[in-house]
């Protein structure tokens, strides 16, 4: 049973626990997303094991790559040397994102799934604050988790209420005038439940440009 004490101790205990939490590949959103984009600085909010950091880095981004848990940066750091990512295109920071901030802002700041049930973070501020690390003329892309999958009963859920794009939208609060919004929907996506059987997930996505 993970430590729920507080979330860098449920974090941290999560992937202590395990050899590997997730799948190590890019997620879908950001594939297709930064696909169209010119590599330049990204910043990976919550990056976990570092399937999305290492590859903006290996499509030329440099790239920060935050998170709570000092496992999962170590795990992040040993996945960009097994990529043989060239040195000084990616870094991994073990911080908590309600207080980091990057010392320069970035082109890209990304936030996959960044989630945290049954341990609470404020990841609205979270976001709000992380707006803030955008250069001009960068962009701001937000995947969350916007519904339980298509097999799930819900329960495992422990009474999670998920973002739809409009809540991240709204917990954003971006300026009009200073922001363009791109994309604010959600995408089914294909996944295999416990099972075996096919089934989908909801992602929201949110993608805004600083002008
Ligand atoms: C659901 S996982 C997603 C991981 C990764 N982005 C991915 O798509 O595989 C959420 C991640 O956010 C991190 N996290 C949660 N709260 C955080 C915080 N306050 N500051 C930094 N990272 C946080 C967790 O440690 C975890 O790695």
């Amino acid at each position: 049973m993970s430590d729920t004490s507080t979330p860098a101790a449920f974090w941290e205990a999560r992937y202590a626990g395990t050899d590997r939490a997730w799948s190590g590949r890019v997620n879908a959103v950001l594939a297709d997303v930064a696909s169209d984009l010119e590599p330049a600085r990204a910043i990976d909010l919550g990056c976990g094991e570092g399937g999305d950091a290492v590859w903006l880095a290996q499509r030329g981004w440099t790239v920060t790559g935050v998170d709570l848990s000092p496992t999962a940066a170590e795990r992040g750091r040993a996945a960009a040397e097994a990529a043989a990512v060239p040195a000084g295109r990616i870094r991994f920071v073990a911080a908590d994102l309600a207080e980091w901030a990057p010392q320069e802002p970035a082109e890209l700041v990304t936030a996959s799934f960044l989630q945290s049930w049954p341990v609470v973070i404020p990841r609205e501020e979270i976001l709000r604050r992380a707006a803030g690390f955008v250069a001009p003329g960068g962009r701001l892309l937000v995947t969350a988790h916007a519904g339980a999958p298509s097999w799930s009963d819900g329960e495992h859920l422990h009474g999670y209420s998920f973002p739809a794009p409009e809540d991240d939208l709204r917990a954003l609060d971006l300026d009009p005038s200073q922001w363009v919004v791109e994309l604010a929907e959600v995408r089914q996506r294909a996944i295999t439940g416990p099972d075996g059987a096919t089934g989908t997930v909801p992602d929201g996505v949110v993608l805004a440009r600083r002008i």
